[in-house]
């Protein structure tokens, strides 16, 4: 019956990997269902820190399925390395328990050169991609003329179809954007590669996690990105091409509707974004560089996919309030907190202000995110380091009432809070 859903409640790394691999613990099945090797989710276990941009986090836990959705983009040479990655350190990465889905898309070589050069075209306008293709990839997708996992079981015709695409895109490279195109015999060639060493993973996902749903497995879907990098309900253009929010999730897996339970969803104690585009709560102080650390930590705000250092701010109540809403949260964790000790006052936005109008709700969609003017409200910070606290009750009086306020703002139960990258360094309230 259950399929439990985690989304990023902001713009994506608020620790979706670390709380999958959390839950996948009690789930037999982890899924991711959006997006591609534009995710980068960190997980530590231990002194052993894994970073994963495509296989779902659950895959550290030997007892999971592993199931990469059709709402997927696929770059099969990452595939292949992360694979191989996860192998070298132990990790059981067999067809038994990785399954591809048919329907997920192949990012190719041009589609990769193909987001690099409209970067560059929209100069001053960029949007800040993480140049892994996945626009592209996904317009062929809506343009129905992409290519479908399902075709790797073909390894030749996979080849074919590749050559075709990087030709048709090779022109559009020259002619629009005057760079040398990705030389098709020799994508095809390593595609043909690709596809045989892949072919065994392709699988008909849908019935094995509907088979699953069935027997009252629990299913743990993984999502990428955050909600306001969704397509349609996030800052666009300033958006990712697929939909992270929760009901992205049925749709890239290809569950029914009636099947979901829980909604959880996950915001950092104060704000990120990596790229360009909108931030109201934005700090560009020394405040700022201190929720970003120095690239020390491991944990530091540099982004795992690019190293792109990730623009900080407060936390945002009313985008906590838009996330509950798109995503129906039915709760929030809340990761990161010990990242905020040792700060005299923290604030919260708890409305937006434009035209002497003031807004506890986002009165339209995020998209002229910018005009809105935060109002904040100051809470008692504390000095205390969190990381060794393993309980509600032992956490300073100012944390506890931080939190209380995000659960009384959103009226979302904050159930999970965590005080440290490491898999035990959690609060379950
Ligand atoms: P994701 O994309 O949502 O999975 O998040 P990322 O993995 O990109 O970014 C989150 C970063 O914060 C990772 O380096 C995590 O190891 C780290 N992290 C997660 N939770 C905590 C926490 O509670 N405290 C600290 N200090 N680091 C955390
Ligand atoms: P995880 O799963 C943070 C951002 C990019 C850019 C925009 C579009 O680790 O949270 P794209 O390459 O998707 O076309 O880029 O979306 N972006 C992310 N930001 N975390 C992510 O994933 C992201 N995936 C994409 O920085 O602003
Ligand atoms: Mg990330």
């Amino acid at each position: 019956m259950p399929l439990d859903v985690i989304v990023g409640a902001q713009w994506g790394d608020e620790g979706k990997g670390r709380i999958t691999d959390l839950l996948a613990a009690d789930s037999e099945i982890v899924a991711r269902f959006s997006g591609g090797d534009n995710a980068g989710h960190t997980v530590s276990v231990g002194d052993q820190i894994f970073k994963l941009h495509i296989i779902p986090s659950g895959i550290i836990h030997p007892h999971t399925t592993c199931v990469l959705g059709s709402g997927m983009v696929l770059n099969p040479a990452k595939l292949i390395s992360e694979l191989d990655q996860l192998s070298a350190v132990g990790i059981g990465v067999g067809p038994e328990r990785i399954k591809i889905s048919g329907a997920a898309h192949i990012i190719s070589p041009a589609h990769i050169a193909l987001d690099g050069a409209e970067e560059k075209l929209r100069g001053e306008a960029k949007l800040g991609t993480t140049k892994r293709g996945i626009g592209p990839a996904y317009a062929d997708k809506s343009a129905r003329r992409g290519i479908r996992a399902a075709a790797m079981l073909d390894p030749d015709q996979l080849g074919q179809f590749i050559m075709d695409q990087v030709e048709r895109l090779g022109n559009v490279l020259i002619k629009l954007y005057n760079i040398e195109p990705p030389d098709p015999k020799a994508a095809r060639d390593a595609y043909v590669q690709y596809a045989e060493r892949l072919l065994p993973y392709i699988s008909n996902t849908g019935a094995l996690i509907a088979e699953a749903l069935e027997k009252d497995v629990v299913v743990l879907a993984e999502g990428a990105q955050g909600t306001l990098l969704d397509l349609d309900h996030g800052t666009y253009p300033f958006v990712t091409s697929s939909h992270p929010i929760a009901p992205g999730a049925l749709l890239g897996l290809g569950v029914g509707a009636t099947h979901l339970r829980r909604v959880i969803g996950v915001a950092k104690a104060f704000q990120t974004r990596v790229g360009e585009g909108p931030f109201p709560t934005e700090l560009h102080d020394e405040i700022g560089d201190y929720l970003r650390g120095t690239g020390k930590n491991p944990w530091d705000e540099y982004g795992t996919t690019t190293g792109r250092p990730r623009r900080c701010g407060w936390l945002d109540g009313v985008l906590l309030r838009y996330a509950a809403r798109v995503n129906g949260l039915t709760e929030i964790t809340i990761t990161k907190l010990d990242i905020l000790s040792g700060l005299n006052q923290i604030y919260f936005a708890n409305s937006y202000m434009r035209d002497g109008m003031e807004f506890e709700n986002l009165p339209e969609e995020p998209v002229q995110l910018g005009s809105f003017t935060p109002g904040y409200e100051g809470l008692s910070g504390w000095e205390n380091d969190l990381s060794e606290i393993r309980a509600w009750d032992q956490l300073p009086q100012e944390a506890q009432h931080y939190i209380e306020r995000i659960q009384e703002f959103t009226k979302i139960k904050v159930k999970v809070i965590s005080v440290g990258a490491e898999r035990s360094q959690v609060i379950r309230r």
